[in-house]
Parts: structure tokens; sequence; C-alpha cells
């Protein structure tokens, strides 16, 4: 198992880029299955969680692999309509391919993800949604049973904005007969990004990126090639790393128009962001200041970037405050942040973080994919070198980001222990 030693006190100076988005190319990929031949995906993130959904296709039969940052993917020869459980369990994502099957071959057969470290993660709206559309839905030994001659369109409110219901549903219906109506959809870029590629498979999708979402479904869909959107968390995280290292670096490739509330958060730490197109160069020289958080659906402060910005605030001037309304258990990194010196106290999802002078180095553990983020980020401010055990989470959705530190001035090695 890798871990990181992350040694602080550097200061992040230059210019990197930001890859393409895991949240957006995991739902694409799942897309191809609503076509029946090859498509092609560039600027595809090598990560963890991309080659869990790459063999997940594989299993069911689909020829599927990546080189280079392009990925392909053959559905002609699909075998099997199931996701098993080995893989589910690994990545809840995995359960995207539901509805994609469930409207093409009128079966599917998915492991329910199980819960989360950040919170229970239920897919009853996923359920809901694609019983509202005519499938009928069994459970049965942990698995999903969902079946359909074909799917018919109809009117779905989504109690909740989620946003990998509100693409399982969208994929399902853009082959479903007649129109799709979901009320409440998640607002999310890379839900807008999922509507552009099924748009442009033949799909006729409307109102992606707004709370209301119509599409009015086809008889068929034809395989594409396309480009997945840069990742605005991976960017986000970059920034993040400019500020608390007093750094002066630029960001290639951020997506702009879908990070408003955190460029100006970020701001709001006392650092100038100076946009220009897609580029965003970050610099700071003075004490950050405290700021105030409350994560929301987008176009909300996003809980992806909550553990990272209270890495920030444990070295801010005063004292600032996180409220979580997301996910239930989102604060494991508080736990290993106090074990650096950092002086956090939650209550409920609420953190109250008076900011330190400095952090001490201490052995802490990765739990989560953007926990792992927010100790890379702490541990770079640390005095001392800092061990981060379990980076696996880290490689889930960040492509050897110590790579793109390193070359920004950063002192962290991956060590295989
Ligand atoms: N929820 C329900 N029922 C459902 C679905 C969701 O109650 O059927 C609840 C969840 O329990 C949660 C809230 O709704 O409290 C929002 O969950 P959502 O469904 O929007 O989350 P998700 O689609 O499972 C995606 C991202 C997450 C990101 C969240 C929120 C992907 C693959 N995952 O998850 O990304 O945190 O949206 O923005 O897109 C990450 O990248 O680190 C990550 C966890």
């Amino acid at each position: 198992m890798d871990k990181f030693i992350v040694y602080g006190g550097a200061r992040l100076v230059g210019e990197t880029h930001v890859s393409g988005a895991k949240n957006a190319v995991l739902p694409l990929l799942s897309a191809c299955l609503l076509t029946r031949g090859k498509s092609t995906i560039h600027n595809v993130p090598d990560l963890r969680d991309v080659r869990t959904m790459l063999r997940l296709l594989q299993e069911m039969g689909a020829e599927a692999h990546m080189e280079d940052h392009t990925v392909w993917v053959d559905t002609s020869n699909l075998e099997k309509q199931e996701a098993a459980y080995d893989l589910v369990r690994t990545m809840r994502a995995s359960v995207l391919v539901l509805g994609p099957l469930t409207a093409r071959y009128g079966k599917a057969r998915v492991s329910l993800p199980g819960g989360c470290a950040i919170g229970a993660r239920p897919i009853n709206l996923h359920l809901m949604g694609l019983e509202r559309l005519g499938a009928s839905i069994e459970l049965e030994g942990g698995y999903v049973i969902a079946q359909a001659s074909r799917l018919k369109g109809t009117t779905i409110r989504l109690e909740m904005p989620t946003v990998t219901g509100t693409g399982n549903l969208m994929m399902a219906a853009s082959l479903a007969e007649g129109r799709t109506i979901i009320e409440n959809a998640a607002r999310e870029p890379e839900i807008q990004d999922l509507a552009k590629f099924i748009n442009q498979m033949g799909g006729k999708i409307k109102g992606a990126g707004t709370g209301l979402v119509v599409i009015d479904g086809v008889d068929e869909l034809q395989p594409i090639e396309y480009s997945v959107m840069h990742d605005r968390i991976e960017a986000g995280t970059l920034l993040a790393a400019g500020v608390i290292t007093r750094g002066d670096i630029l960001v290639k490739n951020c997506p702009v128009d879908g990070m408003g509330v955190v460029l100006d958060k970020l701001r709001s730490t006392g650092a100038t962001l100076t946009v220009e197109g897609n580029d965003v160069r970050v610099q700071m020289d003075g004490p950050i200041e405290p700021v105030d958080i409350r994560t929301q659906p987008h176009p909300g402060f996003p809980t992806d970037m909550q553990a990272q910005m209270m890495a920030l605030m444990t070295v801010a001037n005063g004292r600032s405050t996180i409220s979580e309304t997301i996910f239930e258990n989102r604060f494991m990194h508080v736990s290993e942040l106090r074990r650096m010196g950092a002086d956090i106290i939650c209550e409920g999802s609420m953190a109250v973080i008076r900011g330190r002078e400095v952090l001490q180095s201490a052995p802490v553990m990765a739990t989560d994919l953007r926990a792992s983020a927010c100790l890379v980020l702490a541990g770079m401010v640390a005095e001392g070198a800092t061990e981060i055990r379990r980076i696996y989470h880290l490689d889930r959705g960040y492509e050897r980001i110590e790579d793109k530190l390193h070359a920004l001035g950063a002192r962290i090695q991956r060590v295989n222990s």
C-alpha cells in the first residue's frame, strides 16, 4: 500500500494544469451502454475509479481500454447486464450503469452499493425514478433487479437534487418513449457535460444545468467521439495548494464557469486570483483570512471542496466555520487534522476552526478521497515530515497529484510500504 511523505515549508511557484473530470467521465462511460458500437472519449484522467469503470464494462462483455488519456468503449457484443458486488463495493458510481442498461436492454442486475465512509448514501431516488419510468424494481440478495419492456416518459420530482441520480435518470429517459421531465434536478456542470454527450449521440435533452431537465426520448443513439470537461475539484484543490503555501501558481484548464463560489471563497482568504480564459493564477503573500462555508448543491459551495478548505482554515488568522449539509459524516479528516495540532470543534454538521500559526507533522490516515487531499495540503505547511497512509483513496480521484505538486516545488514523496 502506498503512502505519502510530505515535507512542510515549501512555497509553490510555477505552472500546472487540470486533468479531465472524474465525476464527468464516469457517467459518460456508462452512457456508452446506450449505444451499439465504438465510442471514443478524450481527456480521460488515469484514475483508479476510471479503471474500475472500464473493468465493469469489460465484465459485461464490452471492449474497453485506455491509452494516453483516450478511452475506447465498444458495446457491440455486450453479453451481461450486470454489475457485481465486488466492483460496486469499491466504487459507488458503478450504479450509473443501472439507467442505461434498463433503458437499452430492458434489464439490469446491479449490486446495491451499501454504506460509505462519508454517509449512508442511499439510491432510493434512482429507483423511484426508474419505477416512474415504468421499470419494475426488485431487491434480491443485495442486488437491484430492474426490468422493463420500453421505458415511458413521465414527470419525476426528486426530493433532493441527487447528482448520480439525475445522471442515471437522464440516461434512462433518453431511450424512453415520449417526454420525461425531471424536477429539482442536480445542476452540477458534470450533468451538463453528460447532456452534451448524449445530445451529440442524437439525444434530445434540454435544460441540463438548471433544476428542470426535459428529455425527449429517441429510438436509438449513436456512438461518438467526445472530450470530457476538466475537473473543477482538482482545479480548486490545486488553487488551495497555492493559497496555503503562500505561493504564486498558474493553474491551466480550470472549468471556471462552474467554479464561481469556490473562486470567491478562495479570494475571501486574501488570495489574489486572476482569471484569463480558463487559466487561473493564484498569488498569496499575507495571512490567510478566516472564511465561513456552507456546502450546498451546485451552484452552492461543493462538498467535494469542504475538506481542502478546512485545511486552509486550520492555519488562518482567526475563527472560521464550516457547515456540511450534503453528507452526514464528512468530517472524518477532523480527527486527523487534530493530530497535527489543528484546533477544531465539531457539533453535528458544523465545525468551528480556530486558526493556528503552524501545524505539526504527524502520521495520519486518509479516510476518503477529499479527506486525503486535505491532509496533503495540511502536510505542505506542517513543521517536519507528515506521513499520510492509505493514499489509495487519493488515487481514485487525482491523477499523480504528487507529480503536479512536486513540479511546483512541493516536497512530497510516494513510498511503497
Ligand atoms: N441521496 C438520497 N437518495 C438518493 C440519492 C442521494 O437520499 O437516491 C442523498 C445522499 O445521501 C446525499 C445527497 O442526497 O445526502 C446528495 O447525494 P448525491 O446523490 O448528489 O451524491 P452522488 O451522486 O452519490 C456525487 C459525486 C460525489 C459528490 C456528490 C455531491 C460522483 C460519481 N460522485 O455523488 O463525489 O460528493 O455528488 O456533489 O459524481 C467525490 O468525488 O469525492 C465524491 C464523493
